[in-house]
């Protein structure tokens, strides 16, 4: 997800994508973005959505530099239920779900590095059917890294392919099927979509899976009483305040500006019309600034906002409506007994013989 800024001298160039040296015999990695290419589209990105009504901010922007760090804090708070509620589920029903899938293969979009990364294989390995691991992200040294200590921990695991690549630009980059297929799709990064960008992602897993008995699992957080919502991106020790006023040090660093935290404060609060939660920056007095690079000014007055983020909340009804929209069936809900968080598992929808 992130856009990490890390070194760029050794990243292959976009659109030149290209098996590196395996790091070993069973690990392959193909990037189809670059440190520089992400740069660059960030700072188109950026520069639209200042000037755009609303004023937005790519979510990206939460994780830039100290941002992934700050996140890593938030998944530990006491409020912030989401990653705890899924590591939960995932540790009681993994083995139950790749018994009922039994998976030849596992795509995970996002995986990062972090602690959730692979959290599949190890059961998918004693179902006796995993042979492939196929991490999509947008980070190469995240992709590289869990690559190494996944294929340490796991010696039975045959094979790594991992893609470096933007999952609303490059899904196209992730190798075709060799057999029963799982794409999961965890941590509820479905909810920074919008409805239509969910359905349209959705559809475009569903063309990467090519028989009637694969599968795609996906993490979604549930609509809850509106006070467990905001509490969660209201933490009492203000990391998601810090989390949010991030964007702003993204802002400066890709468009060269020099605004202060102190311009701005953090406002999360439940849209209900939506069904989603809205992070923004909201401005203390009037701001104004230059961008580049023709200096266009951006104004906001005290009081208006940067949209920062959208993190959607999910009915079954809802999503098993956006499921059906993008051709999957058979949705199985895995969820808490508070129904906090559920992990969906759906198959393609038969396809009607033509
Ligand atoms: C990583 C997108 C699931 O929406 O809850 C955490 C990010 N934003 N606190 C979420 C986030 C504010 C998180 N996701």
């Amino acid at each position: 997800m992130s856009h990490d800024g890390r070194p760029r001298a050794r990243a292959p160039r976009a659109g030149d994508p290209r098996a590196s040296a395996p790091a070993n015999g069973r690990f392959t990695i193909t990037a189809h973005t670059s440190a520089d290419a992400e740069h660059r589209s960030a700072v188109e990105e950026m520069v639209r959505g200042l000037t755009a009504e609303p004023k937005m901010l790519s979510p990206r922007f939460l994780y830039h530099n100290e941002g992934s760090r700050l996140f890593d804090e938030i998944t530990r708070l006491d409020e912030y239920y989401p990653t705890r509620v899924e590591r939960a589920l995932l540790e009681r029903f993994a083995a139950e779900i790749v018994e009922e899938v039994r998976p030849l293969e596992i795509v995970e979009l996002g995986p990062g590095s972090g602690a959730k990364s692979g959290t599949l294989i190890g059961p998918g390995l004693d179902a006796g059917t995993l042979a492939r691991y196929i991490p999509f992200d947008i980070s190469e040294s995240a992709v590289r890294e869990s690559a190494s200590s996944l294929l340490q921990a796991h010696p039975d695991l045959g094979e790594i392919a991992g893609v470096v690549g933007d999952f609303g630009r490059h899904l196209s980059a992730v190798p075709s099927t060799q057999g029963r297929r799982l794409i999961a799709f965890l941590g509820s990064t479905i909810g920074n979509l919008h409805p239509q960008e969910q359905r349209r992602l959705l559809t475009e897993l569903r063309r990467l899976m090519g028989r009637d008995d694969d599968a795609v699992l996906i993490g979604v957080d549930l609509v809850k009483d509106r006070r467990v919502l905001e509490e969660a991106y209201n933490d009492r020790r203000g990391v998601t305040a810090l989390f949010n006023l991030n964007s702003l040090e993204a802002a400066n660093d890709l468009l060269g500006l020099d605004l202060d935290a102190d311009l701005f404060r953090h406002r999360a609060f439940f849209n209900a019309a939506h069904s989603r939660i809205e992070m923004h920056l909201e401005a203390r007095a009037d701001v104004s600034f230059a961008l580049p690079p023709d200096g266009e000014t951006v104004r906001l007055r005290a009081g208006e906002t940067i949209w920062t983020e959208s993190s959607y909340k999910f009915t079954r009804e809802g999503f098993a409506d956006t499921l059906r929209d993008a051709g999957f069936s058979r949705a199985r809900w895995y969820t808490d007994p508070d129904e906090m968080f559920a992990l969906v598992l759906a198959r393609p929808a038969p396809s009607r013989g033509v």
